[in-house]
Order: C-alpha cells, then sequence, then structure tokens
C-alpha cells in the first residue's frame, strides 16, 4: 500500500466516523479518518442534552419506539426505528469502554445510576448524558482512543474535494475506490485509495444564516454523493431547534432542550407564558411545533426574541445540571439562575440525506454513509431530541458487521489519475465566494425557513440556479479552496432541500407551508425521493 492507500476510508471524525473507526481497527482493518478541519470540527463535539436510551426501569423500548415515532409525524421507517432504539443499551455501555464518563445520581439504596434527563417527545425520563457537555465528553474519549489506535490514521485541514468512482464490468452501477482530497495546510490535492469508502461528514445546517450547527455543517457529504450518483430524500426536513442563544456577540450557541426538560419555561417579554397556546405538551412537544410557536410570536409581535426561564429552581441545581450554559451566558451578563434566557429557533439538524439501508450502504457499491449526513427512517419528518448521536452509534456499528464481512473479497483499488490542475490558476477574485455564501444563507433563511409558500420556495430556486451558473464557472477556473469546496456544496443541499420541498404538497413535522396548511391523509405518508440524472450517474 501506498502512503494514502487504505482499507476503509472514512470522510468525517463526529461521533459516526470515529466510532466506525474504531470499531473496525479492533479487528485490524487499517482505517484512515478524514476531518476537513481539527478532529473536533464536527457538531458531536458541540453535543449537549445526551444520547436517548432505555435505562429506567419504568421505561420500555416500546415507549421510546412509540415517542419515536410520534415525533416522526408518519413518516419513521418503523424496523429502523425498533433496531436503532433496541440498540440503546448497547450503545451507551460501548461509548463507557471507551471512557466516556456519563452524569451518574445516587439513589435512595445507596445505589449509584446514570442520571437520565428528559427532553421534548419523550415521554420518560430517557436521556443519557455528561452534565450539559455529552458532545465534548464523547467526543474527546473517542478521539483519545483513535490517536492510540495503531490501525488509525488520522488526516486533519482535509477536505475533500470529489469521491473517485469506477463503474462495474456489467457497467449498472458504480463502485466507490477513494477521493481526491484537498490538505488545506498544504494547499495541494492528494488522490487517497481505499476499498470501502465511508461519508460521515455530518449535516447541512450551514445552508442557513442562523444555525447551532459548527462550520462544518455544509451538507458536503450529501452533495459528494448526489454528484456521484446517490439517491436523496427528505431533505426539506431541516430541523429548527427553539432555543439558540439570542445575543449580538454569542455567535450559535445552544441552550439545551434538558432545560425544558427539567422545568424550563418559554415566556414572552412580559413574562406571559404561551406554549399551552400551542400544544397540551407544552415546552416538551416536539421541536417542529415548540420552533413554529416561537417563531409565530416573534412573527406576530415584533418582538426579537422569546425568553427561557429556569431561575425558579435552587441556584444549585442549575449550576450543577447546566454549568456549561450557565458559564456561557455570565460571559454575556445573564445569570441564569436569576434572569430568564433570550432565545430564537435556529437551523440544527438535517433529517434527511444519502438514503442508505439498514447497513448503512448507499446506492454505489463500497460507499457507506453514517450518521447526520444519512437518511435512515429513523427520524422521518421530525427527528426527537437525542436521537442523533444514537443513530450515529448504531449505525457505525451496523457498517462496521458488513465491512467486517466483506473486506476480505474487495480487491485492492487500481492505480487513479492524480488531481489535474494544469488548467486552473489561483482566484483573483475570493469575493465572489464570500459574497454568494452570505447570499445563499440569506435566502435560504429568508424563504426556505420554518415557514414556507411556493412562492417563497420558487424565488429561492431562481436564485440557486443563478448561484450554480456562477459557481460551476468560477470552479472551473480557479484553483480549489475550503470555502469554495463548501460553497459549492452548499448550492446543491439549497437545491436538494427546495426540490423536495416543492415536492411535498401538504405540511408535515419540519415541513410547513401557508399553501398546504393541513397534512395530506388521504394516502399513506410518502418520502421524498431525488434521483440524480444521468448527467451524474
Ligand atoms: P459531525 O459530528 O458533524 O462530524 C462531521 C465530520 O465530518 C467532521 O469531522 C468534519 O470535519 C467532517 N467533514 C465534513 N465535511 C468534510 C469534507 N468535505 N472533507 C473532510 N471532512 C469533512 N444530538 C443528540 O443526539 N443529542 C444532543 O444532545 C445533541 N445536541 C446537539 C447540540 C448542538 C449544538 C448541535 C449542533 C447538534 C446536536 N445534536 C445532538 C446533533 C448531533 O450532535 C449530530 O447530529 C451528530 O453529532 C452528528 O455526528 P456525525 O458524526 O454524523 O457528524
Ligand atoms: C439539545 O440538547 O437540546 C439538543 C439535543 C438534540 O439535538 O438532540
Amino acid at each position: 500500500m501506498t502512503d494514502n492507500a487504505f482499507d476503509v476510508l472514512i470522510i468525517g471524525s463526529g461521533g459516526a466516523g470515529l466510532s466506525l473507526a474504531l470499531k473496525l481497527a479492533d479487528h485490524c482493518v487499517n482505517v484512515a479518518v478524514l476531518s476537513k478541519f481539527a478532529l473536533t470540527a464536527g457538531s458531536t463535539y458541540y453535543a449537549q442534552g445526551g444520547i436517548s436510551a432505555v435505562f429506567d426501569a419504568d421505561d420500555s423500548i416500546e415507549s421510546h419506539i412509540e415517542d419515536t415515532l410520534n415525533a416522526g409525524a408518519g413518516l419513521c421507517d418503523p424496523e429502523i426505528v425498533r433496531l436503532a432504539v433496541t440498540y440503546g443499551k448497547n450503545s451507551i455501555n460501548w461509548l463507557r469502554e471507551q471512557g466516556v464518563v456519563f452524569t451518574e445520581e445516587t439513589v435512595v439504596t445507596g445505589e449509584t445510576k446514570l442520571h437520565l434527563t428528559r427532553e421534548g417527545g419523550h415521554s420518560h425520563r430517557r436521556v443519557v448524558h455528561a452534565a450539559d457537555a455529552t458532545g465534548k465528553a464523547v467526543s474527546l474519549s473517542l478521539i483519545e482512543r483513535a490517536m492510540e489506535h495503531a490501525s488509525i490514521t488520522l488526516f486533519e485541514h482535509h477536505n475533500v474535494v470529489e469521491l473517485i468512482t469506477q463503474k462495474t464490468p456489467n457497467n449498472k452501477s458504480k463502485t466507490a475506490v477513494g477521493a481526491y482530497v484537498l490538505d488545506s495546510q498544504q494547499h495541494h490535492v492528494k488522490t487517497m485509495t481505499a476499498r470501502v469508502v465511508v461519508l460521515a461528514t455530518g449535516g447541512a445546517s450551514k445552508v442557513y444564516l442562523y444555525s447551532t450547527n459548527p462550520q462544518s455543517a455544509t451538507g458536503d457529504g450529501i452533495a459528494l454523493a448526489w454528484r456521484a450518483g446517490c439517491r436523496v430524500s427528505n431533505m426539506e426536513f431541516m430541523q429548527f431547534h427553539p432555543t439558540c442563544l439570542y445575543h449580538p456577540n454569542a455567535g450559535s450557541f445552544l441552550i439545551t432542550e434538558a432545560v425544558r426538560g427539567e422545568g424550563g419555561k418559554l415566556v414572552l417579554p412580559d413574562g406571559s407564558p404561551f406554549m399551552q397556546d400551542f400544544d397540551p405538551r407544552g415546552e416538551l412537544a416536539p421541536r417542529d411545533i415548540v420552533a413554529r410557536a416561537i417563531d409565530h410570536e416573534i412573527k406576530k409581535r415584533g418582538i426579537d426574541c422569546v425568553y427561557l426561564d429556569i431561575s425558579h429552581k435552587p441556584e444549585a441545581f442549575i449550576r450543577e445540571h447546566f454549568p456549561n450554559i450557565y458559564e456561557q451566558c455570565l460571559k454575556f451578563d445573564i445569570d441564569i439562575t436569576k434572569q430568564p434566557i433570550p432565545v430564537v429557533p435556529a437551523a440544527h439538524y438535517t433529517c434527511g440525506g444519502i438514503m442508505t439501508d439498514s447497513y448503512a450502504r448507499t446506492d454505489i457499491v463500497n460507499l457507506y454513509a453514517v450518521g447526520e449526513v444519512a437518511s435512515t427512517g429513523l427520524h422521518g419528518a421530525n427527528r426527537m431530541a437525542s436521537n442523533s448521536l444514537l443513530e450515529c452509534l448504531v449505525f457505525a456499528d451496523r457498517a462496521s458487521e458488513d465491512i467486517l464481512k466483506k473486506l476480505v473479497d474487495i480487491p485492492s483499488p487500481p492505480s487513479i489519475r492524480d488531481w489535474d490542475e494544469s488548467k486552473v490558476s489561483n482566484s483573483d477574485e475570493e469575493v465572489v465566494v464570500s459574497h454568494n455564501w452570505d447570499e445563499l444563507r440569506r435566502f435560504m433563511w429568508d424563504y426556505v425557513g420554518i415557514v414556507r409558500t411556493d412562492k417563497r420556495l420558487d424565488r429561492a430556486m431562481h436564485r440557486v440556479d443563478l448561484l450554480k451558473q456562477e459557481i460551476a464557472e468560477y470552479y472551473g477556473n480557479f484553483r480549489v479552496t475550503s470555502d469554495l469546496l463548501e460553497l459549492r456544496n452548499l448550492v446543491i443541499v439549497a437545491e436538494l432541500i427546495i426540490r423536495c420541498a416543492q415536492l411535498r404538497k401538504e405540511s408535515r413535522g419540519l415541513h410547513y407551508t401557508l399553501d398546504y396548511p393541513n397534512t395530506d391523509d388521504s394516502k399513506p405518508p410518502q418520502n421524498s425521493i431525488l434521483i440524480p440524472d444521468q448527467a451524474y450517474r
């Protein structure tokens, strides 16, 4: 093998990518893991609330399944939901074996147990967590284990430009054999080959102006797979988290749903509660309902934000359960033990993505997709809180099982032509990229956000068409940079979201349109499935 040839190339170092890498490497498989920035760059590091799993004696797998199906508004795949939920306990135990320390409590018998918190849509306490910084605990433990593993090679600041595929001899399907990767510190595009390629690149919420997500969430994996010929589904179901801190200097800082789970109330600027007017479950209704209610109040009253108030709880309780949020808010002179927190909804999670089967296999042979990048059928039209990290772990396990079974029969990839830079030059107008980034994210927020209409979707699509042309021309003439690659992917993701939204002539889960405000119960619920045309395939 050359320096850049591996058994398995995993694109993404979040919960999905690293779990899969560790599971494969424990069987001596030679694995490369790429991150386009630092290893902690993905959403996993920022996860707050926790991971859902049935541990409480009063809870049951059936109840977790029922809650997930309810949140998913008729579009979850029941088999996949059962598979994922049943694996919950195993996934927590596996993480504990990797060194993740979760919050515990001592119960009346003197026994120590995992502390379980509660979030929207869950009818029981079933969210395992590490205070209010679960993702950091998970991410750091997995990175530490991966760094010490002899079979894993980690590449930071390596941004995938394009997947490399080859036609199978009968010309009927394609096989993944590697990727062209920009080493953004050396400014050089490498050819990396592998017998199996895995997309674990996370979500696409950065397609919106306001988002809880880190910079990395530009939907690269979805765009890469689409260009390579994979089907994509349910992209209209972009989830808006109801409570992102509203402060001019806060950037995107989430206030976990667990604050509401532990008794936090949503109130208007005059202190009056409003959630009961929208749903009998109040603050703990599923996210789509809470985000829409807040959006409605903000628009109706012309206010900047609403408030989340937990200050009625004892100070010690707040500081113990939400130490990270307490400290962060204090930096902005908000003492959450004494005053309400200003909050607004922001784009948070991509429920749709690359279509995969129950082993995380995509439409391309030897190409897998795991984690937020995939559309497995678990979330349907609306993901329930804390089911995402669970999905990363479950499908990392499923993919590893499948890969380990067949790796021995997959030949090493043939030699691949290197990336050709002979016809491009350095850009002389970077402003085109930054301008288009801003424009795209603003019109997606204004026209394809929490409340949509046919007219708004048409307007957005018109702009996507213009941007696509401009970006294609720029990409054809200039050397690739990380910003350009992200923009090129974002515009495809925007198109896929709009096309799925245009297909859905009803409101369901996270997709709400004023032109079809009701759910269409006259026929069975349908997934929105997009098939790449011949140009891609
Ligand atoms: P990520 O963790 O996003 O990792 C993506 C990786 O792919 C990164 O390493 C990135 O660098 C890499 N990458 C992307 N594009 C490229 C490219 N072109 N080339 C190379 N590398 C690339 N879910 C829960 O279940 N519970 C929670 O409590 C919770 N809280 C959350 C809080 C916040 C603030 C956010 C943003 C999300 C939260 N979520 C939560 C959602 C959950 O964190 C994510 O869905 C999950 O972590 C996604 O993991 P992943 O491994 O699929 O992707
Ligand atoms: C949160 O902590 O509110 C986020 C949980 C999630 O997105 O699952």
